[in-house]
């Protein structure tokens, strides 16, 4: 490997008031563990050539045809030597980072509620709702194996599952996000300002926000709008508030609220924004959440959602199947479900107009000097910061 393809060290990552505080090992281990993801982005690449050189072919031998399904492929690839060992390490890369992230914030689990407390005192930006109830859907399993997922509360006023999602999204996707992990978010700025140059949002809405990343460039860029992130954890609102108070961004309040009923007037938002959120919601939600985002965008409103790239017709089987890997092994029951639904199929199902359906790429806009994602580097299939973004203009 070449040293042009290292990731960014931790210590250039941005600090806030609310940032856990991290010795010298507990950097080192995220170091490392940024490493090895990366490595194993290359140690992938095999994987294509275990599943043509070998895989298939004894398949053909044995059944006289060629793999017909990604079920099919998983129980064929399963067997040989190579996925074992990528698949193994990458599984064990997502629960070290997990249990790293974990001991460095439970041992300051009060303080951190503490400091975050401080801040939000007396701020009428952080608005909780004890009433709100966390989709089964997300009580269903710890997401990407995070243990607690994102609404977990050990202690009272909890804020260590943000925390915990703070400081390792850097191993997770080797630091390609940003100092501030807020790569899409400022992204997603840039292209609307260079499609739409005139367009001046009052009121601008982030559902499924988390602690922030991708919603504080947008009320940076825009900083006369009203921007209102929804979640239905609540250590994430606190977190998130906590941090944007600390890093100076005042137009944006933080409302525990599900996506899917939310207590907004109709039309009452010019633009509605998600960021990695679809994929992790379940089933029917996905319907729900959607006739929600229609409902509550003003006619001529933006609406855009940042996912993972959208699998295609002309998509290898293997693509597919190794795009799937995080939905067999890391906790992200719902990411296949989200590849299979067309996403014009989704928001005309909401009242959304085909011809005002639009599906841009989008890639992480990366601060980091070093560690910028090179042409010729292989893909972290489903974590690299490429990202598929579809939307409308609300007719
Ligand atoms: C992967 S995180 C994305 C966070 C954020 N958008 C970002 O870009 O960093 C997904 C978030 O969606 C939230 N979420 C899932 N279903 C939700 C729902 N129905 N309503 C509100 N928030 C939801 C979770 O609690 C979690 O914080």
């Amino acid at each position: 490997m070449s040293v042009r393809n290292l990731p960014p060290v931790y210590n250039k990552i941005a600090q806030h008031a609310v940032f856990p505080e991290m010795n010298h090992d507990e950097r080192a281990r995220y170091n490392f563990l940024a490493n090895l993801n990366k490595h194993l982005a290359h140690v992938s690449t095999g994987n294509k050539v275990a599943f043509e050189n070998r895989v298939e072919p004894k398949f053909e031998k044995e059944h006289g045809r060629k793999i017909a399904s990604t079920e099919e492929l998983k129980q064929a690839i399963s067997k040989d030597a190579h996925y074992q060992v990528w698949s193994s390490l990458r599984r064990s890369t997502m629960e070290m980072r997990q249990q790293a992230g974990r001991s460095i914030v439970l041992r300051q689990a009060a303080e951190l509620r503490d400091k975050v407390k401080a801040l939000n005192e007396g701020k009428d930006s952080l608005i909780l709702d004890e009433s709100v109830k966390v989709p089964p859907y997300l009580l269903a399993c710890d997401n990407h194996i995070m243990p607690g997922s994102y609404h977990t509360e050990l202690i009272e006023d909890d804020v260590t599952p943000a925390a915990n999602y703070d400081t390792g999204l850097f191993v997770t996707t080797a630091g390609l996000l940003g100092r501030y992990s807020d790569g899409g978010g400022k992204a997603i700025v840039s292209w609307v300002r260079k499609t739409y140059p005139d367009f001046n949002p009052k009121r601008i809405l982030d559902i499924g926000c988390g602690m922030g990343h991708n919603v504080l460039p947008i009320a940076k860029a825009f900083p006369n709008a009203e921007v209102i992130g929804i979640d239905t954890g609540a250590p994430m609102l606190r977190y998130a508030n906590a941090r944007a108070v600390d890093l100076g961004i005042t137009n944006v309040k933080f409302m525990q609220m599900d996506a899917a009923k939310t207590t907004f007037e109709d039309e009452s938002f010019d633009w509605v924004q998600s960021t990695m959120f679809f994929h992790e919601t379940g089933g029917k939600s996905i319907y729900k959440i959607m006739d929600e985002v229609y409902r509550v965008l003003k006619p001529g409103g933006l609406t855009l959602h940042i996912e993972q790239p959208q699998y295609t017709d002309d998509m290898s089987l293997f693509e597919k199947f190794i795009r799937d890997w995080d939905a067999l092994y890391n906790n992200e029951p719902y990411w296949s479900k989200m590849h299979d639904i067309e996403p014009v199929d989704l928001m005309k199902s909401s009242g959304f107009r085909e011809e005002d359906f639009m599906q841009i790429g989008a890639k992480a806009e990366n601060d980091l000097d070093d560690g910028s994602q090179k042409a010729d580097e292989p893909e972290d299939h489903g974590r690299s910061p490429i990202w598929n973004v579809f939307g409308a203009i609300k007719n």
